[in-house]
C-alpha cells in the first residue's frame, strides 16, 4: 500500500481555541471549533504522517474525524500556559509543527478562587486586569529544532483581499514562519463554518496556494506546500 508523500514524518498540529479562566465558572475564549487544524491532522496522517493533535477545547464530535485513527495522538489543552508547555514538548520530535489554534492574547492577571458574585460587587460592574500571553508560535520559531518546518494561521477582519495579504506579510514576518496560511473572518465567516477561503504566503510572501473548499481540501492544499518546503530542506 502507498503509505503517502510524508510517510514517517512527524507532524505536531494544534487547533481550537485556547480558554483564560476568570473563576471556577468562567472564562475568556474565542470562537474557534478546532475543525480546520483537525483536519490537518487528519490529511496528514491519511498522507502517511506521524501526527500529535494538541487539542484546545475542542469538542468531541469535531475530533470524531480522527478519534479511531492509529496515526494521530490527540492530547487535550486548555489554557494558552497548558499549550505553550505541551506544544513546547511535542515540538521537539517534530519534523513539521502547524499552528492552527487560536491562542488568546491576554489571561485574566488574578484568577478568582471563587465564583465572581453579582451581590458581592455593591452595584458596580467588576473590572478584569489582563496579562499579555507569551506568543508560543513565536518561541518555538526562536527555538526551531534544525530544518524544522514551521507554519502559522492567522485569521483577520478585513475589508479587502490586498488588506488580508498585507496584513498576512507583515505578520509572517513578524512570527519568522515558514509558511503562514491567512483567511478572513467575521461575524459570519471563518469560524465554525464547514468551508474555509485561505491563501498560503511563503517567506517571500508570495502566495504559494490559493483554495476556496472544504478544510479538508485547504488542509491538503497546504500540507503540498508543507511538502514542498521540506523537499526544498532535503534537496543536495
Ligand atoms: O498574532 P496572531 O494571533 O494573529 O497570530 C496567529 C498565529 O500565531 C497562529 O498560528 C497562532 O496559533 C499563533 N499564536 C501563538 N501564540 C499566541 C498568539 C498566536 O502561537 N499568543
Amino acid at each position: 500500500r502507498d503509505r503517502g508523500d510524508l510517510a514517517g514524518v512527524r507532524v505536531l498540529v494544534t487547533a481550537g481555541g485556547t480558554r483564560e479562566p476568570i473563576d471556577p465558572v468562567r472564562y475568556l475564549g474565542n470562537r474557534s471549533s478546532g475543525k480546520q487544524g483537525v483536519a490537518v491532522a487528519a490529511a496528514a496522517a491519511a498522507r502517511g504522517a506521524e501526527v500529535v493533535l494538541l487539542a484546545a477545547n475542542i469538542d468531541t464530535s469535531v475530533l470524531a474525524e480522527v478519534a479511531s485513527d492509529p496515526a494521530v495522538r490527540v492530547v487535550p489543552v486548555g489554557t494558552t500556559a497548558e499549550l505553550d508547555s505541551t506544544a513546547h514538548a511535542a515540538a521537539k520530535g517534530a519534523r513539521v509543527v502547524i499552528m492552527a489554534a487560536a491562542v488568546a492574547d491576554y489571561r485574566v492577571a488574578d484568577i478568582a478562587d471563587h465564583k465572581i458574585r453579582k451581590e458581592d460587587s455593591a452595584g458596580d460592574a467588576p473590572t478584569l486586569a489582563l496579562v499579555e500571553n507569551p506568543d508560543i508560535l513565536v518561541s518555538l520559531v526562536r527555538e526551531r529544532q534544525g530544518d524544522q518546518v514551521i507554519v502559522g494561521f492567522a485569521a483577520e477582519t478585513v475589508e479587502s483581499e490586498d488588506e488580508l495579504l498585507e496584513r498576512g506579510r507583515r505578520k509572517l514576518a513578524r512570527k519568522g514562519v515558514d509558511l503562514l496560511a491567512v483567511n478572513a473572518v467575521g461575524w459570519k465567516e471563518g469560524f465554525e463554518a464547514e468551508e474555509n477561503d485561505v491563501r498560503v504566503l511563503d517567506m517571500d510572501g508570495d502566495v504559494v496556494a490559493a483554495v476556496a473548499g472544504s478544510k479538508r481540501e485547504v488542509a491538503d492544499a497546504l500540507l503540498d506546500a508543507v511538502r514542498d518546503e521540506l523537499d526544498f530542506a532535503e534537496s543536495p
